[in-house]
């Protein structure tokens, strides 16, 4: 089975062809750049940048995968999108492109759920999708714009057990690295900082919110705002007045202890009140070292994460998702763009 599949949900432009499991391409352009100076996704500059560069994109994941232009009809058994959720300008620009395609190839149009792509990437290795997921498993998505977890009984069949109440973990990061006058996007920034860090370091509250299985992450934010202010005064945003070096880099270890001892309880109490000894993470921040070590230190589960390449955003997972719905042959063919997708499973 051969798919190709398209992803912009946010600031990735990403196209990918799968074949039999193997990824023939993954062709990635990342915005980055464009959105540096706003320290953050400008949702209008990220929609035109997926409308400029998915030809660019597209034609470069064709040549790699060895498929010829004109596409002729049947080259590929389907053609995948994310359909949600992400910003509706951007996911318009990947559902356009996949209509065509698959208009073009006279293969089926198959809408998948971005974050369920993140929680499939954990099966890539050295590009082919040969570590299955073993089902029961407790899923922790950790990304710019979502924290969820998951109790994931197989393929499709997922229940949301909880979500951030406020901002996303992703977010969080890189709402903390703009207070710090770190660039954008600020995770991996974060992550640098705090392994430079020395001596003793500022405490910050971990947002555990006993008796609900949802997150909140705003106040670990503020946290750090009101030592900035408490440090600096408390017009330290607007005046640019930055710590010195080894303070900041105090601060973000503090800030990622916080939150990834935040993530690894409220995940793996989940999973044990479930009886579940499987868990598997995916998404931006599951690149996270420090999350990374922590999961792998938890004694009575078995954790899996993607290979880095494949925890931002990508088209691969995306087709893999598709993948697997048509190898169960149980999808409906969601085709509507849903910028606020809240349904994981096959029925979303
Ligand atoms: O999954 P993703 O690529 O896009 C969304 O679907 O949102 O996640 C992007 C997020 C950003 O917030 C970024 O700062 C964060 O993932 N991120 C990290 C790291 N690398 C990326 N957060 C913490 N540590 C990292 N190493
Ligand atoms: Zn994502």
């Amino acid at each position: 089975m051969r798919v190709l599949a398209f992803e912009t949900t946010c600031d990735e432009t990403s196209a990918s062809v799968l074949e039999g499991g193997s990824l023939r391409s993954n062709a990635v352009y990342t915005q980055i750049e464009l959105h540096r100076k706003y320290s953050g996704v400008v949702p209008e500059l990220a929609s035109r940048a997926h409308l400029e560069k998915m030809p660019y994109v597209l034609g470069s994941a064709l040549k790699q995968a060895g498929l010829k232009v004109p596409l002729k009809k049947g080259c590929v058994d389907a053609v995948a999108f994310s359909r949600g959720p992400g910003l509706p300008g951007a996911l318009m620009v990947g559902r356009v492109a996949a209509g065509a395609a698959a208009e073009l190839i006279g293969a089926p149009l198959v809408g998948v759920n971005h974050l369920e792509g993140h929680l499939l990437a954990c099966e890539f290795e050295k590009g082919r999708a040969s570590r299955p997921l073993e089902f029961p498993l407790l899923a922790l998505i950790v990304s710019g714009g979502h924290t969820e977890i998951w109790h994931a009984k197989g393929y499709g069949d997922y229940k949301v057990l909880g979500r951030t109440r406020d901002d996303a973990a992703g977010e969080a990061f890189d709402k903390v690295a703009k207070l710090l006058g770190l660039p954008y996007p600020g995770g991996p920034e974060v992550e640098r900082e705090a392994a430079k860090a020395k001596g003793p370091c500022p405490e910050f509250p971990r947002p555990l919110l006993p008796g609900t299985r949802d997150f909140s992450f705003s106040g670990l934010k503020t946290a750090v705002s009101y030592y900035l202010a408490g440090r600096l005064g408390t017009d330290f945003y607007k005046r640019k007045l930055r710590l010195p070096p080894a303070d900041r880099a105090r601060v973000c270890r503090s800030f990622q202890d916080a939150a990834v001892e935040t993530l690894v309880k409220k995940t793996s109490d989940a999973a044990r009140s479930l009886g579940l000894t499987r868990i598997a993470v995916g998404g931006g921040v599951s690149a996270n070292g420090a999350l990374r070590e922590a999961f792998g230190k938890l004694e009575g589960f078995e954790v899996r994460f993607s290979e880095r390449a494949y925890c931002s955003d990508n088209a691969a997972m995306v087709a893999l998702c598709a993948m697997r719905r048509l190898e169960a042959g149980k999808y409906r063919n969601s085709v509507n763009v849903a910028p606020e997708l809240d349904e994981p499973g096959w029925r979303g």
